[in-house]
């Protein structure tokens, strides 16, 4: 079995690499040298490494960089899927997707599978056209989730690097369902084995990002005192949704992992980051 993981540099996909049998990771740092966003190759690029399997883990994330430059986003949230799935359909392989909760408005939350998206900025929407991609085809798996964390510099890196200095935390007010990159990985190797196919939701617990953060400092032994919550002036481009959780209650009934509470995904956090 030839696992070809998408996204090499990435958080989820670093995760993935020691779990996944066979694996080899393509991006555009590594020898293959391939940009997603040259949608024209990706097809004959895929061809000559033949893989198996398919895990495309790469994603452009930064949500403001998307709706300013949203070009790329297009070519690589949405196009670049569309390609992917083309390869997989023609050769009928297995197609593991990641898409995102910025699919929603965020007006209501705990979003299941079948909850209708309006994403509200440009990330939302370009996730969106590249999930449809995917899943026109049928041999293709869709997780969706939501704050991916640990290994990238995003919001519990920055919680722990500035509660370590000593300094003020802003917390943007809303909820989320974050997930440890480790957790989601272990997660989506036990669906790679069984038989679902389709969309499915895999994200932690409903929570604000405040009581995150408050918890996260607790575990390390660090002061809640200095987190706070805030809705303006945190320098935003583009809009966020409020509530962007999922409900992962499918995805908890079909796993054995214990992916869902956030102690449990703030522990394995925790192990990382000392095992660093
Ligand atoms: N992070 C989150 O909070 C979050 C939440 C919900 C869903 N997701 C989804 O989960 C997936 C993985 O997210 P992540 O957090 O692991 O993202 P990440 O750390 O930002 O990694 C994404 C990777 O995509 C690759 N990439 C970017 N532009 C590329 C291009 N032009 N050609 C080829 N590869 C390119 C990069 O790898 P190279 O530089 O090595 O090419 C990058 O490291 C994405 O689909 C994302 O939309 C993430």
């Amino acid at each position: 079995m030839k696992a070809l993981i998408l996204g090499g540099s990435g958080q989820l996909a670093r995760s993935l690499l020691p779990l996944v049998e066979g694996a080899v990771l393509a991006s555009r740092t590594s020898d293959s040298k391939l940009d997603l966003t040259n949608t024209e190759l990706i097809y004959d690029r895929i061809s000559r490494i033949a893989p198996d399997l398919i895990i495309n883990a790469s994603g452009m994330t930064g949500v403001d960089l998307c709706e300013t430059n949203f070009r790329e986003a297009y070519l690589l949230n949405a196009l670049s899927v569309k390609e992917i799935a083309r390869f997989c359909r023609n050769n009928k392989i297995r197609l593991i997707h990641f898409s995102t909760d910025y699919v929603f408005d965020g007006s209501e939350g705990s979003y299941r599978e079948d909850s209708i998206p309006n994403p509200i900025n440009y990330y939302g929407m370009s996730k969106l056209i590249g999930d449809a991609y995917a899943l026109s085809y049928d041999g293709s798996v869709v997780i969706r989730t939501s704050g991916v964390f640990g290994l990238s510099r995003n919001f519990p890196i920055l919680v722990l690097e500035k509660l370590k200095r000593n300094e003020q935390v802003n917390a943007m007010k809303g909820y989320y369902s974050p997930i440890f990159a480790g957790l989601l990985a272990r997660s989506s190797v036990e669906l790679i084995h069984s038989e679902w196919s389709g969309l499915l939701n895999i994200a932690g617990e409903r929570i604000t990002r405040r009581e995150l953060a408050v918890r996260i400092a607790e575990r390390f032994g660090l002061d809640k005192n200095l987190v706070n919550e805030k809705t303006e002036g945190l320098g935003f481009v583009a809009k966020r949704p409020f509530d962007s959780s999922l409900d992962s209650s499918l995805a908890r009934r079909l796993l054995s992992i214990d992916f869902y509470s956030s102690e449990a995904n703030i522990d394995e956090f925790y192990s990382y980051v000392n095992r660093k």
